[in-house]
């Protein structure tokens, strides 16, 4: 298990942007794909490669290429969707599910609303990506999901995570490695990251 911020000024930088107020909707979704590519960059370092042999102009050489199943990309909706493009822009390869999940307040019970994922998705690394890890609720929710379907290798990949989120998952799931951009200083009264950026759902669809 890692806990990684990942503080490479361009992450840092556009960070800023999104942390703006006044930063418009199509800025504001580009900028976000722009950072879950480079996050991408980082979280995928471990990947396994295959070798292969391949011709170059002057000659026959070995090289190294991903194997077919390597990634699966999983946002959780609705937030998440956000992240997709960017990811798949450095991993094309990769397939994608969906996970839609809620807490009912009155039985405090996951209400998993919509999911479908790769039928392949227990052979593939996941990248579990929500933008915001706020109170780690529905981070929890999905791992679980992940697990009862059979994925064994998760990474968590987040924009902003408030510390009492992130410190439920890994008591929850402390085999599944989580990266972020910024680790913020926690959650307000009405559970939003401060000084985070709002609703980011809101954010990134123009529904506020
Ligand atoms: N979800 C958001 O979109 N923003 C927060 O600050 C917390 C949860």
């Amino acid at each position: 298990m890692a806990i990684v911020e990942v503080n490479h000024p361009l992450i840092q930088h556009k960070l800023t942007f999104l942390r703006n107020k006044d930063t418009d909707t199509k800025t504001f979704r580009e900028t976000l794909n722009e950072i879950a590519g480079l996050m991408t960059y980082e979280a995928t370092k471990e990947l396994k490669l295959e070798e292969t042999e391949v011709e170059t102009p002057l000659m026959k050489t070995k090289s190294y290429i991903l194997p077919d199943k390597a990634v699966a990309v999983v946002p959780i909706l609705r937030a998440g969707l956000g992240m997709v493009d960017g990811i798949l822009a450095l991993v094309p390869t990769a397939k994608v599910g969906h996970i839609g999940v809620y807490r009912n307040e009155e039985t405090l019970e996951p209400v998993y609303y919509y999911c479908k994922l790769p039928t392949d998705i227990a052979e593939r690394k996941v990248i579990l990506v929500d933008p915001m890890l706020a109170t780690g609720g529905s981070a929890i929710y999905a791992i679980d999901y992940l697990k009862e379907n059979g994925v064994t290798d998760i990474t968590f990949m987040c924009l902003v995570a408030a510390p009492e989120g992130l410190a439920k998952v890994i008591k929850k799931h402390p085999d599944v490695d989580i990266y972020a951009a910024k680790i913020d200083q926690g959650l307000d009264e009405n559970g939003y990251i401060y000084p985070g950026l709002g609703d980011c759902g809101d954010r990134i669809f123009g529904t506020k």
